[in-house]
């Protein structure tokens, strides 16, 4: 059969196309990595996520040496927790789940990208090489406040990153005679023990006690500090680990506005 040469280009350029088209959806529907998010996780009803152990507290955790978990819940129109933060030179995997409607989870300038659906659970793993900062934002309409969804991503270098929290129990007032106690807890999130110094300041008088914090553990300081010697009236108290502070006033004796703890 004789083709005529012109018919011929055509048909080659033709084939040419089909075979690129084919290439190209392949590889956007698997060379990617692109998942649809389905329910291999298991499911989360949004009424559900405050007894979830791992959303009613939306926080980033240590589960490998450079393997964090992140647990976020985007909600009408916020991002928890905001911000998120990790450390360089690691592996996140991200689970993120909505309280309300359906929103994404978008890390601008990267490929991180999913939608976030009510009652499902996104799940990412995305690796982090260098420090820098990434705004988090929503690329579903959500309603009235869309544009204004958005958070933050940090990756801190390495050797700057914790995961420190510390949390103060103080009474509000105590009795003239009696011993004002200030408890506070450190937890550190890390897999390796911290050691920190705590500083505290009540009054006049301050205190520094040195703390090693187990990893994955907390460790409770209770500073003691004699009612009589501050005095009556009230007195502001100041408690800092790291980069961490919690303050608050505390009233010896039986003050008008503050007497009453209840
Ligand atoms: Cu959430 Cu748009």
């Amino acid at each position: 059969m004789k083709i005529h040469q012109y018919e011929r280009l055509w048909l080659i350029g033709a084939m040419v196309l089909i075979v690129g088209f084919i290439v190209t959806i392949t590889y956007g529907a698997v060379g990617l990595g692109i998942t649809m998010v389905d329910d291999r996780e298991a499911t989360l009803p949004p009424d559900d996520i405050d007894d979830d152990e791992r959303f009613a507290d939306p926080r980033v955790e240590q589960v490998g040496e450079d393997e964090y978990e992140a647990y976020v819940v985007a909600m009408t129109f916020i991002f928890q927790p905001n911000p998120i933060e990790v450390p360089a030179n690691s592996e996140v995997t991200f689970y993120v789940t909505s309280r309300d409607v359906i929103h994404s989870f978008t890390v601008v300038g990267t490929n991180t990208n999913t939608m976030v659906i009510p009652g499902e659970v996104s799940v990412m793993t995305v690796e982090f090489d260098e420090p820098g900062e990434y705004g988090v934002v929503c690329n579903e309409y959500c309603g009235s406040g869309h544009h204004d969804m958005e958070g933050e991503l940090i990756v801190h270098p390495e050797d700057e990153f914790t995961l420190t929290e510390l949390a103060v129990d103080a009474p509000e007032s105590v009795a003239p005679g009696d011993d004002v106690e200030l408890e506070a807890t450190i937890d550190n999130g890390l897999l390796e023990d911290l050691d920190v110094t705590l500083e505290a300041e009540i009054g006049d008088e301050t205190f520094e006690e040195d703390v090693t914090v187990a990893g994955d553990g907390s460790e409770t300081v209770t500073i003691t500090v004699d009612g009589e010697e501050l005095g009556e009236g009230d007195h502001d108290w100041t408690i800092s680990v790291d980069d961490e502070t919690e303050s608050g006033s505390v009233t010896v004796g039986d003050e008008e506005d503050g007497g009453d703890d209840s």
